[in-house]
């Protein structure tokens, strides 16, 4: 338990840290705002930090570093090869992950290319909880498919269900027998299921689906860049594990994986990535394809400084103190917008709150993009930038039409340690100033789109002029406010 409680029982999540190093934020015009969202196609991946306030874009590289982990990277030892930099990581790897074998790569993507591109053949399916953008379009680029199996309710948006990242052991075992344990290369269970709000699965769902994978000879694959967090709601929300400590908890996870693969640009509060296992042969498998992508297998075109911070990163995910953080903050953010009748998802995950879209904008049809139209108008009004996730998120199928997306989602990340509470308390003002005006919110079509991974640089476009009616109306209520 590190919640501090007050006095007369408020819950506010109160900062265990102090902040030494400060960057100056820019709170632009919101006639700048106007034309910084035109000038980026109405995407948000294509704004200049210098016209965002409060980047709410990602965790993704963005959470703050420990002074520790500073510290670490002046250490640094630049050697193409057998750095000792590598060795801390490597260690830090084994203590933290218990995996002896691990291979670096640059960021989590590259670590999903090189298990498609080793375990993938055409026609292979992969079971899941959930897909991830970037792993779906590297499964997709190997010639394989994707089964989702959560339970029926986990996209339920309000919901008290502590585990929608849970698989239907059922539904899993229907899709093995279905398509043949031979087809299927591995099971992947992502932690703290991204693009349905962040919500993790629990251990006893992970020790099930082992137990699956165990019958039918079939490897378990762990997406762990968002572990720490998962493993910290599996402390809050599964009771068999409340007075475990957070080192347990990660351990009994990736005791249960096959292979382990991470952004440590989330799990570590640095830059690179990586692929790590118990099994020889399965190492011996991707060895090769890391100095053929990556670097050299003492780097994997990480630098030595992020290897170090990395090394320093994985040991504090251990720290339920700096873990809860992130969580907390979105607990407040999310139970204070939901006390106004605002749609998020619940129970609070891990990442972000993640604003339900598809209700918040019910009159843009699914078509014109609702998640994508909300996070800009919500840049436009504030000057914080969100993420789309959503349709816009999504592909089209093998004839070109939209697959219209599960859920529609405004994601507005709480990087750890970054955000003071007044600016948590800034972001729920102007929400519920949107809210009010949802309805001059319109839709989005594209006028440049991407053949893959679309959302990262498509260009889009407002159905009519409704941005400027947005603009005319905040400039009545707030007047010279920025
Ligand atoms: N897996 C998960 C669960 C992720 O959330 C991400 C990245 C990746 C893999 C890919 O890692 O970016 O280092 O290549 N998520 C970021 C996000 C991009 O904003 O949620 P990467």
């Amino acid at each position: 338990m590190n919640e501090v409680k007050f006095y007369k029982g408020e819950r506010i999540p109160l900062e265990l840290h102090k902040v030494r190093v400060v960057q100056k934020l820019n709170l632009v015009p919101v006639e700048r705002r106007f034309n910084a969202i035109k000038e980026a196609g109405f995407n948000t991946f294509r704004l200049s930090t210098k016209d965002v306030f409060l980047d709410m874009l990602t965790d993704s590289g963005t959470n703050a570093m420990s002074d520790n982990q500073v510290a670490a990277m002046f250490q640094a030892d630049d050697a193409y090869a057998g750095s000792q930099s590598f060795s801390r990581l490597q260690q830090a790897v084994e203590d933290v992950l218990g995996k002896k074998y691990y291979l670096p790569v640059h960021q989590g993507r590259a670590a999903e290319n090189v298990i498609s591109r080793t375990f993938i053949k055409k026609g292979d399916v992969i079971p899941m909880n959930y897909h991830f953008t970037t792993a779906l379009a590297h499964i997709l680029e190997n010639g394989g498919a994707i089964a989702e199996l959560l339970y029926d309710d986990a996209l339920d948006i309000k919901s008290a269900n502590p585990f929608k990242g849970n698989i239907d052991i059922q539904k899993l075992v229907a899709c093995i027998e279905k398509n043949g344990a031979d087809k299927i290369p591995f099971i992947r269970m992502e932690a703290s299921t991204n693009l349905i709000g962040g919500q993790p699965f629990s251990i006893a769902n992970l020790m099930d689906v082992r137990r699956i994978a165990d019958k039918y000879g079939i490897m378990l694959v762990l997406d762990a860049s968002l572990l720490g967090e998962n493993a910290y709601l599996i402390k809050q929300r599964e009771k068999e594990w409340a007075e475990n400590t957070m080192a347990d908890i990660i351990k009994m996870m990736t005791n249960l994986a096959d292979l382990v693969y991470f952004s440590a640009r989330k799990l570590s509060s640095s830059r690179g990535g990586g692929i790590c296992t118990n099994r020889k042969d399965l190492y011996g498998k991707m060895e090769a394809l890391i100095p053929l992508f990556e670097g050299f297998l003492t780097y994997g075109g990480i630098s030595t400084r992020e290897i170090e911070a990395m090394a320093v990163g994985l040991y504090e995910t251990l720290d339920e103190t700096m873990i809860s953080q992130s969580p907390l903050f979105i607990k407040y953010l999310v139970e204070q917008l939901d006390s106004f009748d605002i749609p998020v998802v619940t129970p609070p995950g891990v990442l972000g709150c993640h604003v339900d879209a598809m209700s918040f904008c019910s009159h843009i049809p699914q078509n014109e993009y609702p998640a994508g139209a909300l996070a800009v108008a919500f840049f436009l009004i504030s000057g914080i930038r969100g993420m789309e996730r959503g349709t816009i998120s999504s592909v089209r199928d093998e004839n070109g039409m939209e697959i219209l997306a599960d859920v529609e989602l405004l994601r507005l990340a709480v990087p750890r340690r970054v955000f003071t509470l007044s600016q948590i308390n800034y972001v729920i003002d102007r929400l519920r100033w949107l809210f009010d005006n949802r309805k001059l919110i319109g839709g989005l079509k594209f006028v440049y789109e991407p053949p893959v991974l679309r959302f990262f640089m498509g260009g889009l476009e407002p159905t009519s002029d409704w941005l400027e009616q947005l603009l005319v109306k905040f400039k009545k209520d707030f007047g010279d406010s920025l």
